[in-house]
């Protein structure tokens, strides 16, 4: 058993309060004390399905990997999978990120201008991570979304890596999106309507769904700001987006973004609406 697998059985055994509920997949928590306790513990749901589990952890290597090479910000990450007399269980560790810097507080608590700039700044990077990878043969996604970045003085980082988008067919996704979920709603809703569950995916797979994602958040986050946002999404658009991805996330502006309603729904179901209980 290597070190960190012993500490992280260690940490998960002494287990204290969970860093955030806000997550789809996971509660990540932060150990109090031990060698992990600077480090960020994130469970997954586990399972008897050994070849799926042992193409996810390659499959994250390689994800981490690309986003690295894309000059996407990471806290270090790694992925591993406990073995519980056959039970898989699989597990990252990632270097925790100060409470403070997580962006969504960060829009919610600035001052209209500073907060059109950390919009700005998070947009920009969505954009050199898909300019970075549009040559590339994989099928791949991000997630940007307010809730996945932190934010320092050296600009955004993107820390939410699970489920890897990276070499999946969208059928397989849709797969991993029911198989992972951590709700048993989610997952019994999905074995009957696997549509539902599979579109989540798709803004994931959309450069400009994914900026279009950003600013219909940040407009939920503040709601009387919308005019401003909107208005500095455009000029963001003009100024640096090109082809394909502006003409759509120009006309994506001008009929307000929405959450897709399953993921509303998702969300309202699972609790996950609201402020991040931290
Ligand atoms: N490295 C980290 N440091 C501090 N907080 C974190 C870290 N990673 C995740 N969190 C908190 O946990 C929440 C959910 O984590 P995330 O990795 O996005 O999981 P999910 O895939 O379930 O969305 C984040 O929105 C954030 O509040
Ligand atoms: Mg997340």
């Amino acid at each position: 058993m290597s070190d960190l697998v012993r500490a992280v059985r260690e940490a998960l055994a002494a287990r204290g309060e969970p860093v955030s509920r806000l997550g789809y997949f996971c509660a990540p928590f932060r150990p109090q004390s031990g060698d992990l306790s600077d480090k960020v513990i994130k469970t997954y749901r586990g399972g008897r399905d050994p070849e799926l589990l042992e193409q996810l952890a390659r499959r994250h290597d390689q994800y981490v990997e690309c986003l690295t090479r894309a000059g996407v910000r990471m806290p270090e990450t790694k992925f591993l999978i406990l073995n519980e007399a056959g039970y898989l269980q699989p597990v990252i560790v990632q270097q925790a990120l100060d409470q403070d810097t997580l962006l969504r507080p960060q829009i919610e608590a600035a001052e209209l201008e500073r907060a059109l700039d950390l919009i700005d700044s998070a947009a920009l990077s969505i954009a050199q991570f898909w300019a970075a990878v549009s040559q590339r043969p994989e099928r791949i996604g991000y997630h940007p979304s307010i809730r996945n970045f932190a934010m320092d003085a050296d600009g955004p980082i993107f820390f939410d890596t699970f489920p890897p988008l990276i070499g999946y067919s969208r059928e397989e996704m849709g797969r991993l999106l029911l198989r992972f979920s951590e709700s048993g709603m989610i997952r019994s809703v999905g074995s009957v309507f696997p549509e539902r569950i599979r579109a989540i995916q798709d803004e994931w797979y959309s450069p400009a769904g994914t900026i279009l994602g950003l600013i219909g958040s940040a407009i939920r986050l503040r709601p009387a700001d919308r005019t401003a946002i909107l208005e500095r999404a455009r000029v963001f658009a003009r100024r640096h987006l090109e082809g394909e991805m502006r003409d759509e996330v120009l006309e994506g502006l001008d009929k307000p973004p929405r959450l897709p309603a399953i993921w509303t729904t998702t969300r309202r179901v699972l609790g996950l609406e609201g402020k991040p209980n931290v």
